[in-house]
């Protein structure tokens, strides 16, 4: 069983992935942090991550990468959605990504090309979505919990600015995928979100 979980940033669709891989004792794959850790790598290299060439060069960063808090920040999601835009660091990727999918156990993946390109297979797909304005409110909470002082206003433009780069590239761009069911979470909390995503995953799958 594949089950794609696709959206923008700060939309909840990666706690909802892990939730669901939980949920089915399935394993998860966080896709976004294999473009944080080429963003990261480009810039230990010395790089420049809008250049194809320095961002390939950067795929092949050390597994122990993965596990490095650092890409976690606001700066490595940045840099991970300009080295994403091109189509060569999008290729170096694909495999890992389409074998974590195929694996016999079945697989929760959540990214922004999932039921497109990755997984245009997967038993269910899902699209989870949220206006800008509650995702910047939810994002400036995070970052305020874990003690970085930062505007909302400032969390609302650098939002805005990934999903323009993100929606707007030509390759793989964020997108709901036709046969996808798209969940706008904008008015539920965590628990609500997790129990129409269940309830839509659970008669997909029926
Ligand atoms: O999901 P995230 O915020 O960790 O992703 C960081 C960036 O990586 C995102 O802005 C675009 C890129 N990305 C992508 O292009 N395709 C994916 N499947 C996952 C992430």
């Amino acid at each position: 069983m594949i089950i794609a979980v696709d959206g923008p940033t700060a939309s909840g669709k990666g706690t909802i992935a892990k939730q669901l891989a939980s949920h089915f004792d399935i394993p998860h794959l966080d896709t976004g942090l294999l473009y944080r850790a080429v963003g990261h790598q480009v810039i230990l290299n010395g790089g420049d991550p809008d250049n194809e060439r320095d961002a390939v060069a950067a795929c092949d960063f050390p597994a122990a990468l993965l596990d490095d808090a650092v890409l976690r920040s606001e700066t490595t999601g940045s840099l991970a959605s300009r080295v994403s835009v091109h189509p060569a660091v999008r290729q170096a990727l694909f495999d890992r990504q389409r074998s974590f999918a195929t694996q016999s156990n079945g697989a929760v993946l959540d990214g922004r090309d999932i039921g497109t390109i990755i997984a245009p297979d997967a038993d269910v797909k899902l699209f989870i979505t949220a206006s800008v304005q509650e995702r910047a409110r939810r994002r400036w909470l995070e970052m305020t919990d874990r003690g970085i002082e930062v505007q909302l206003t400032e969390v609302e433009a650098d939002i805005a600015k990934r999903d323009a780069r993100d929606i707007n590239r030509s390759d793989a761009p964020l997108k709901a995928a036709v046969d996808a069911f798209v969940i706008d979470t904008t008015s539920f909390n965590r628990e609500e979100a997790f129990e129409t995503v269940l309830e839509t995953v659970q008669t997909a799958l029926a």
